[in-house]
């Protein structure tokens, strides 16, 4: 087969390493790709959020799969695109990406299908806004509709604060994404996530995962894309799973088959865990990144065919994945300054001793390589280093010894990855 992976960070580097295991494979064109990814196939420099360029190349390249990592070009409207010249794409058409891309229309949808997940309103005026928040206890939670790259949601204890962000928000802060809010009640509990490979009627669980997404230790700093993660989640066992099948995943997929759009692709549910049960605090309609580092170290069985088997339709003929029982971290480097402003250029050494030790595997999400082969941060989050071990604590240890092994003065980790649920 001949596939098209669609993305450049690490994500679609742990997606490429996965894939490029498969035996059907025989050729992956990568858009655009990255110089750590070339060891896979065909570098083409079309930007992943580039619907017109990315449809072009398929129609040129003629793959048999599309596999999508970011969100930005489904929503767009990329998989319709392709749909028209008959060029099957795993991920999710424009109306089913609206699960991620508007969290106004999530929250209706659960309401029409008695999905549990917060209490909330939509608002699109500071009176509505502000009349809103007056009758919640608090924490207040705000919520840019649209896609805001993970920036577009505000937290805050002060009911003064939170009208502010609300006038801010609806005043033009994220542009067309916060012309709406929506505000809801402040949910308690353990976070996870789960995710869930769709062919629009079936519907396959992966593992569970939980990241860390403050950007310093013991969970201080500001919200990143994501600082590190583990697989298994704890709170994520067999009969929470089962639960969160049963009352959220299988009302949506046959929510929005019911409403003309099936979902196809994987969906991401961020879920808020308490004794009352699983909470949906949002959707995605793509693998969580760095999660999908930690799952495509974990998955046994063959990628491709699974994914090909959503974009046809075909996933319930798919045998049972197999999976490894031991658990996997992945460790985030960053350059000092993320999730601010950094500097891109600095020397990164020492790669090459890291990615031997035991168990380790280096993905790259922000790298470049000079004429001299020396490779360069090139964006704040550079560096994915995930582990296996026979239990989490030996995963992470396994990732701070190749940490330790890479010389790049300019880079950052968190110190704590997995501690959460090694002190449980
Ligand atoms: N209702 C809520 N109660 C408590 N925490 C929340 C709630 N909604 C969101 N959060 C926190 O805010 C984070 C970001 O919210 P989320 O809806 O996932 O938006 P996004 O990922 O698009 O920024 C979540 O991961 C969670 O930690
Ligand atoms: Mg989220």
């Amino acid at each position: 087969m001949k596939i098209m992976l669609v993305g450049n960070g690490g994500r679609e580097h742990a997606l490429a390493w996965k894939l490029s295991q498969s035996p059907i494979l025989r050729e992956m064109i990568l858009a655009p790709g990255s110089d750590a990814m070339a060891v896979y196939g065909r570098c083409v420099a079309v930007a992943a959020d580039d619907v017109a360029g990315l449809v072009q190349l398929a129609a040129l390249e003629q793959p048999d799969l599309v596999v999508i990592g970011p969100e930005v070009a489904l929503a767009a409207g990329l998989v319709d695109q392709l749909a028209e010249l008959e060029i099957l794409a795993f991920g999710p058409s424009a109306a089913a990406a609206k699960l991620e891309a508007s969290k106004a229309f999530t929250k209706d949808f659960c309401q029409r299908h008695n999905i549990p997940t917060a209490r909330s309103k939509t608002v699109a005026t500071d009176m509505a806004a502000h009349a809103y928040l007056e009758t919640l206890p608090g924490p207040y939670v705000l919520k840019a509709d649209g896609l805001a790259a993970g920036k577009g949601v505000v937290i805050t204890d002060e009911l003064a604060a939170a009208k502010q962000a609300a006038s801010d928000m609806l005043g033009g802060q994220f542009g067309a994404a916060s012309a709406k809010l929506v505000i809801e009640e402040f949910l308690s509990g353990e976070e996870a996530s789960l995710f869930v490979l769709c062919d629009g009627t079936s519907a396959v669980p992966l593992v569970g995962a939980q990241d860390h997404k403050r950007a310093f230790d013991d969970d201080q700093g500001p919200n990143t894309g994501g600082m590190g993660c583990y697989s298994p989640a704890p709170v994520l066992d067999a009969l929470m799973t089962a639960k969160v099948m049963d009352e959220i995943i299988t009302p949506t997929l046959r929510g929005m088959k019911q409403e003309g759009a099936p979902f196809v692709g994987v969906l991401y549910a961020g879920l808020m865990i308490d004794q009352t049960g699983p909470k949906l605090i949002e959707y995605n309609v793509r693998f969580g990144d760095p999660e999908a580092q930690v799952l495509m170290r974990r998955l046994q069985s063959d990628l491709l065919p699974v994914l090909l088997a959503c974009a046809n339709g075909s996933l319930a003929d798919v045998p049972a994945l197999h999976w490894d029982e031991r658990p996997a971290a992945c460790v985030v480097m960053a350059t000092k300054g993320y999730p601010g402003k950094v500097e891109k250029g600095s020397k990164i050494s020492g790669l090459e001793r890291a990615a031997a030790t035991s168990n380790v595997e280096i993905f790259h999400a922000g790298t470049k390589q000079d004429e001299t082969g020396q490779w360069l941060a090139n964006g704040g989050r550079v560096l994915n280093i995930s582990a296996m071990g026979d239990d989490l604590a030996e995963a992470v240890n396994h990732c701070y010894a190749a940490v330790d092994l890479i010389d790049w003065p300019e880079g950052f980790c968190r110190r704590d990855i997995g501690r959460r649920a090694l002190t449980n």
